[in-house]
């Protein structure tokens, strides 16, 4: 098939940016929208011109690279995939796409369709671990009891792969479900409960230093996660938010 691709092409974070047309053919509706965006890059590269910018490790929706706004939604058309696994069959012949970096004041553009969001990694470092005992001492993770319900929350919350898309698609920029899901992960299980409240307010802490904006429960981020990381762990981030504020020494 044949398509028009609106590409959004910026050259660095002070760059004004503008979407420029690129016609494609050939187009195998078994090919990912990355493999697509490669064939054009490899026609850019043969004609002398500058090859789109944008992110990719894994392509099997595991690393959370892959973020591109796709006609004006993360991760493109399709629920609970990336773009690593969008295929091109989701198109029909003759389409025209938008294609955009994710649009949050706290994710600069790099070049193109690629940002930088070691804002996430910031707000994980801030907290999002459990303090290891290095005394010799070392306790079997298994030798805990855990309930099941808990620990499948646990899993749940811990599938975060960090992609951002929640942070794009949120009319306020909010990280609150990335931080929900790290928090929550670790909050369920009695590993994480020594630090639990040293860790909300850090993480929040870390969240509103580095301008992502408030959550004012639209519920966008959960649509759009690749993930279908649920709304109640903003709850629960909340809960536990409020418990370590109202008993902080
Ligand atoms: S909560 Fe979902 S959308 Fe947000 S970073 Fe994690 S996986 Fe991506
Ligand atoms: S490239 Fe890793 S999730 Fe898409």
């Amino acid at each position: 098939m044949k398509l028009t691709l609106k590409i959004w092409r910026q050259n660095g974070a002070n760059d004004k940016g503008k979407i420029v047309d690129y016609p494609v053919s050939d187009v195998s509706e078994d090919m990912s929208f990355l493999e697509m965006l490669d064939v054009l890059n490899d026609d850019l590269v043969r004609k002398g011109e500058d090859p789109i910018a944008f992110d990719h490790d894994c392509r099997e929706g595991i690393c959370g690279m892959c973020s591109l706004f796709i006609n004006g939604e993360a991760h493109g058309p399709g629920r609970g995939i990336t773009t690593c696994q969008l295929h091109m069959r989701k198109f029909k012949d003759g389409d025209a796409s938008y294609v955009e970096p994710w649009r949050s004041a706290a994710f600069p553009v790099i070049k193109d369709l690629a940002t930088n969001r070691s804002a996430f990694d910031r707000i994980q470092a801030a907290g999002g671990f459990v303090s290891v005992n290095t005394s010799g001492n070392l306790v079997d993770g298994n030798a805990v009891p855990i309930p099941k319900d808990d620990a499948d929350k646990a899993f749940d919350a811990a599938t975060c792969i960090g992609c951002g898309a929640c942070v794009a698609t949120c009319p306020n920029g909010s990280a609150m479900l990335f931080t929900a899901a790290k928090v929550s992960q670790l909050a369920l299980l009695p590993q994480g409960r020594p630090e639990a409240k040293r860790r909300a307010l850090a993480m929040v802490e870390q969240m509103d230093k580095e301008g992502f904006g408030n959550c004012s429960n639209t519920g966008a981020c959960e649509v759009e996660c690749p993930k279908g990381i649920s709304l109640e762990h903003i709850a629960r981030l909340n809960r536990e938010y409020l418990a370590a504020t109202v008993t902080k020494e």
